[in-house]
């Protein structure tokens, strides 16, 4: 090989960070062997007297990682072998590189998704602290990006909530699927030793088996899938990235966010930037980017094990660093979020927000929906030319369009009334919107 085919097949350079979950895995392997009398007991000892060692080199940065031993299999295995001799040979007996890659990277997803389950959680929990602030406090609800109801700014926040909520589930839902074990189906076919899979499975808390041996070795599915969950997730924080942005801009003023999460401009002396999200709505794209490549690596594969499955790992190391990092910074940011009500009240008042609930006050009195629908349109053309709110216009100038008006209308065209009367499951009123954290508390 010369130098340049040596540093384009090796990859311990990035695999390297599957040293724990490849020692993880030799060792069950090796607790099998000895237990199924392939290997001695002694040599079961000295793997594990070997491991031990290398676990503390590695961890105090000892370690001489080569590249002429291409990847971390190689190099630990070298190692142990240094270290114990003979039984370092003995420890890849019935066991191939592929099925034993494949084990490692289930093994580190199955980490990965359970820390990304808990930074979710904290996550949410503190969206749920700044929901129960911010309850009941009016804000207008959005569609084409014009104002169109009033809604509780908890209400908002409650919607993220859901949307992560179902990040949680796709993540639960992936990890079943990830932790099978692979090992035993050694380089494609299977082993000719009296191996115990179901040994090395209970060892390593795998749920099952990967069933089939060629399967085991070559499908990377369940990281596409991890790719997937994270591309969604990483879709929801752009669009609250998004929201953000727009509403630290002071012609919204709807937020502030914690200085430290901001920064300035080299020229502009009087910049705070909006950094952190736009840089979550950024690395989105990259996530999307990691999706795309996993997808595209597996899909010409014949069947079984391939070494394009070596390029697997930097997409998935990144898609899973970039979405710790970005639940990590939200959890701070989130706390640290201000609302700042009286912008969100102005912007309420200039949007007609409770046109609708004239609207729906008008059919209540017995006026067909479509017809107190174009009265209303007539009655905010009206206000727009005087330059009020809709609340603001006289009662006679509210007959005027709508004859069966009176003066118990005023309280419906309150922002108030307006979020009072949204009362059902999945409303805006702020009771609903207590309850609603009281149950997301619960889920939690
Ligand atoms: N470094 C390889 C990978 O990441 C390990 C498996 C190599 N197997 C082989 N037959 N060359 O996929």
């Amino acid at each position: 090989m010369s130098e340049l085919v040596k540093r384009y097949t090796a990859s311990v350079d990035f695999d390297k960070r599957l040293w724990r979950q490849d020692i993880r895995g030799s060792l069950a392997h090796a607790k099998m062997l000895a237990g199924q009398s392939i290997i001695s007991a002694e040599d079961l000892a000295d793997i594990q007297r070997g491991m031990a060692q290398i676990v503390t080199e590695i961890e105090a940065g000892e370690f001489a990682w080569s590249t002429e031993l291409e990847d971390v299999h190689l190099n630990i295995e070298k190692r142990l072998t240094t270290i114990v001799g003979d039984a370092g040979k003995r420890l890849h007996t019935g066991r191939s590189r592929n099925d034993q890659v494949a084990t490692d990277i289930r093994l580190f997803l199955r980490d990965s998704i359970d820390d990304i389950l808990l930074l979710l959680g904290q996550f949410q929990h503190k969206l749920l602290d700044l929901a129960e602030r911010e309850a009941a406090t009016p804000m207008p609800g959005f569609t084409h990006l014009q104002v169109a109801q009033p809604i509780t700014f908890g209400h908002h926040l409650l919607a993220w909530f859901e949307m992560t909520r179902r990040d949680t589930e796709r993540f639960i839902d992936t990890r079943r699927r990830t932790n099978r074990l692979p090992l035993g189906a050694a380089a494609l076919a299977g082993t000719t030793y009296p191996i115990d899979r179901a040994f090395v499975a209970a060892e390593l808390g795998f749920e099952g088996l990967c069933e089939n041996s060629l399967d085991a070795v070559s499908d990377r599915d369940f990281a596409i899938e991890f790719c997937a969950a994270s591309a969604l997730l990483m879709m929801h924080f752009s669009r609250m990235s998004e929201e953000l942005v727009m509403w630290m801009n002071p012609r919204f003023a709807f937020v502030t966010i914690a200085d430290r999460f901001c920064t300035g401009s080299s020229i502009m002396p009087q910049k705070k930037n909006p950094d952190v999200p736009e840089l979550a709505r950024g690395k989105t794209g990259r996530v999307y980017g990691h999706l795309t490549a996993l997808l595209t690596l597996m899909k010409g594969q014949p069947l079984a094990y391939n070494k394009d499955n070596q390029e697997d790992k930097e997409p998935l190391f990144d898609t899973v660093d970039t979405v710790s990092d970005t639940l990590r910074i939200f959890a701070e940011m989130i706390a640290g979020i201000k609302a700042r009500p009286a912008s969100m009240r102005d912007a309420l008042r200039q949007g007609f927000a409770t046109a609708t609930d004239l609207a729906d006050y008008l059919t209540r009195k017995g006026v067909p929906f479509r017809d107190a629908h174009e009265a209303v349109g007539l009655a905010v053309r009206r206000a727009e030319e005087l330059g009020i709110d809709l609340p603001q216009l006289s009662l006679v100038e509210l007959q005027r369009f709508a004859p069966l008006v009176s003066d118990d209308v005023f309280a419906q065209l309150t922002v108030e009334g307006s979020l009072a009367a949204r009362n059902h499951a999945g409303g805006t009123s702020p009771e609903r919107v207590r309850a609603a954290i009281a149950r997301a508390r619960n889920l939690l």
